[in-house]
């Protein structure tokens, strides 16, 4: 049991990442806690040190005494004991990570709310180690807005979410709502503990967003991108333990949690909050959609339709990723140097010609290329179509959540840092 689908070769790993790990399971009532059972019992069986807790509706699918047998371990179910001890607190002293499996809409809500009413989410609050969810739900909570703005705002805060998958829900309906498959889970934990703060004490530049170029107070030049990549980005890069400053264009993001944010409206506002923070950064990281051009000159009065449409002549705005790249004296001395490329092309051949093509003409190091252009890649959409290239050659990434891409790009700057 337990990563079934994998290579012996990652089994060993996975079993490698869990040995003697702290994993707090947090049980909450769906019937996909019966699945919680399966996770409980690859994990331990993998060498972790599986502690559970419960809420009360958890208890009408499973009975504790059932993951008690599985674990080897007491199974938490009270908020107040005889204890001297307060058992929440004891059982998220020292966690390695906590797993909420399943997640339900109401257990996502309480710990957006950071409500600590009983010992499932007194628990949750008092954990200081990366926390991951599995949410199991009817598609319709999964589908409620209430449920999505909660996810944003735990997903800012650095919790990282597993699944739900797509399937037959125990409703006898169809829709997104299933609880990942604990083997999916155990994945995820696993490479959790391993990335588990690879980029502590160095320090990360985000750019985000895209920038916009007066034309009058009113008007600019722009482009739809959303700065969500970027934002993920940041928010992965101090999830691992990197010290963050996000430059961001116009956006309506919420910034993640423990990261600098330094907005910006113009490239030219953007270049210069980039040089000032780039002089110290072990990795710059240019995903922000610059504008290319603005206008020679704007307008300090707003441009009245009576005279007519105004001509307007574009200049180039400073390259700032072509800057860095080809002035190291910009840059600490072996830092890494990361551009985007945002790509009308769906062909991954073309895109990881392209993005090579880029790597070059602007001395960066590595080069995400994303497509951009179609409704599940690029600006504002949840997930993208990449190819991370590098001297080294181009691996395709395929198409995966912005979350995925930018723990995927984290993963190669820390191994190039390393
Ligand atoms: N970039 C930058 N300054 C600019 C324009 C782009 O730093 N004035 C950076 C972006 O942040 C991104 C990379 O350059 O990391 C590539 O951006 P992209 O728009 O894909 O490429 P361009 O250089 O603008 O070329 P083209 O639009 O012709 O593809």
């Amino acid at each position: 049991m337990g990563s079934e689908g994998s290579s012996p070769d990652r089994q060993a790993q996975v079993a490698v990442a869990l040995q003697g790990k702290k994993v707090i399971l947090c049980v909450s009532g769906g019937i996909a806690a019966y699945k919680a059972v399966y996770l409980a019992r690859s994990l331990t069986l993998l060498g972790g040190d599986v502690r559970v807790v419960m809420t009360e509706a958890a208890q009408r699918f499973v009975g504790a005494q059932t993951f008690a047998g599985v674990t080897g371990n007491p199974v938490v179910t009270e908020l107040f004991t005889d204890a001297p001890f307060a058992p929440h607190v004891e059982l998220a002293r020292g966690a390695d990570v906590a797993v909420v499996a399943p997640a339900t809409a109401n257990a996502l809500a309480k710990m957006t709310a950071g409500l600590a009413d009983d010992a499932f989410s007194a628990t949750l609050l008092s954990v200081r180690c990366p926390v991951v969810v599995a949410p199991a739900m009817h598609a319709e909570m999964w589908d409620h807005p209430a449920t999505g703005a909660n996810l944003a705002e735990l997903e800012r805060r650095g919790v990282m979410l597993v699944g739900p998958d797509a399937g037959s829900l125990m409703s006898g309906d169809e829709g997104v709502g299933r609880m990942a498959e604990p083997d999916e889970i155990v994945a995820v934990l696993a490479s959790v503990l391993e990335q588990a703060r690879d980029l502590e004490g160095r320090r990360v530049v985000v750019t985000a967003g895209g920038t916009q170029e007066p034309i009058d107070p009113v008007r600019f030049i722009g482009n739809r991108s959303s700065g969500l990549m970027g934002f993920t980005i940041a928010r992965e890069a101090a999830r691992r333990g990197g010290k963050v400053t996000l430059i961001a264009g116009p956006h309506n993001l919420a910034p993640p949690g423990g990261v600098d944010v330094v907005s910006v409206g113009t490239a030219d506002e953007m270049r210069e909050a980039v040089l000032q923070a780039a002089a110290d950064a072990d990795v710059v990281i240019k995903a922000a959609a610059v504008a290319d051009f603005k206008p020679v000159q704007h307008s300090d009065r707003k441009l009245k339709k009576a005279a007519g449409p105004p001509d307007i002549s574009l200049v180039p705005t400073p390259d700032i990723l072509a800057e860095l790249g080809s002035t190291p004296s910009l840059r600490k001395p072996g830092s890494l140097l990361v551009g985007f490329a945002a790509e009308t092309e769906q062909d991954p051949r073309r895109l990881s010609e392209l993005a090579v093509e880029k790597l070059r003409s602007k001395g960066a190091d590595l080069i995400v290329a994303n497509e951009v252009g179609s409704n599940d890649s690029g600006f504002g959409s949840r997930t993208n179509r990449a190819v991370i290239a590098s001297s080294e050659g181009v691996a395709d990434i395929g198409l995966v959540t912005k979350d995925a891409l930018a723990a995927a790009l984290v993963d190669t700057i820390a191994e190039r840092l390393r």
